[in-house]
């Protein structure tokens, strides 16, 4: 049995414009690093938080939380210690809270010799997204632990279907540093929506999900509109709409806010236009004032990966 694991968690982009709180991807070059040993004494203690200032005490801390949700259901007399090195700033919308959970509840498994399936394991992670947000959401973990695209067809019964990733299919994401907490983005949102929004909501759904299927970069394109969170999240993030235009115009095939904002992210075909897509991303910030910082990355179809094992 081994007793020690380095593994990269990725960040996540959740909702992608029209699949609020069902759908995500997981990204390639963006992520932290997270190192869990084996340890006698029973329980989760959190040793270190490298790069962000972040509780702890395991009952405060989101990998704490779901890592403590796995161990409910074992019967274990050793416990585990989590070192994390934090790359992905909390608030930034790329998961920065579901990084932390899926990382501690995949590592752990992962010592457990693989004693939970990567659904389990999402239900354990997704008690970290609720000390975070108020809500048990799973967009940002399901990508995380299963990698590529998913969908969460269904929360209860948890039901989650891996999508796959057009090869050439390419992330943009910049992050205007505000800080925009996930508890107030969804506090904005309207409880009800019309059917005439609710029809154009689903049938971009059907229509992304199709274009991931069939290579259709146009129609995966076409697909990236929310008429749910979008219109009235933008409001909290300057320049929105500047950005979403002008990555349009350098041709991004479309463009949204990334889980609960404020970064936005635009998805490319090709590394080309990903680049053209983040100068013309950078510029709006530029001269709005505002610092960012961006990334472009594939997307991750094999979400966590082991950096070391022993
Ligand atoms: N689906 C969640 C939301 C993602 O939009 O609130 C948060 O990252």
């Amino acid at each position: 049995m081994n007793t020690e694991i380095k593994i990269f968690v990725p960040a996540t982009v959740a909702n992608v414009s029209c699949g609020f709180d069902v759908l995500g991807f997981a990204l390639d070059t963006v992520g932290d690093e997270m190192m869990i040993r084996k340890v006698s004494q029973k329980g989760i203690k959190i040793t270190k938080i490298i790069g962000q200032d972040l509780p702890l005490e395991t009952h405060k801390n989101v990998a704490g939380v779901a890592a403590l949700a796995l161990l409910a259901k074992t019967d274990t007399n050793f416990g585990f210690e989590i070192e994390i090195i934090k790359n992905i700033k909390p608030g930034s919308g790329i998961g920065s809270s579901a990084a932390s959970s899926a990382g501690a509840v995949w590592g752990i498994n992962k010592l457990l010799e693989g004693r939970f399936n990567t659904t389990e394991l999402v239900q354990f992670a997704m008690e970290g997204e609720k000390l975070a947000s108020g809500v048990a959401h799973a967009d940002n973990v399901a990508p995380a632990l299963f990698g590529g695209f998913t969908l969460i067809r269904s929360y209860n019964p948890l039901d989650i279907i891996k999508i796959p990733t057009p090869n050439e299919l390419m992330a943009t994401i910049i992050h205007p540093q505000i800080e925009i907490k996930t508890a107030d983005a969804r506090k904005l949102l309207k409880e009800n929506i019309s059917l005439k929004e609710a029809t154009k909501q689903w049938a971009n759904v059907g229509g992304l999900i199709s274009g991931l299927y069939s290579n259709n970069y146009n129609l995966i394109g076409r697909s990236l509109q929310d008429y749910v969170a979008e219109p009235v999240r933008s409001t909290l993030i300057p320049g929105f709409n500047d950005v979403k235009k002008t990555c349009i115009d350098a041709g991004a095939l479309g463009c949204g806010i990334s889980g609960s904002g404020p970064s936005i992210f635009a998805l490319s075909k090709g590394e080309k236009t990903a680049l053209k897509v983040a100068e013309a991303m950078k510029a709006v910030y530029d001269k709005i004032g505002i610092e960012y910082d961006i990334h472009i990355s594939k997307v991750n179809k094999q979400g966590i990966k082991i950096l070391d094992i022993k």
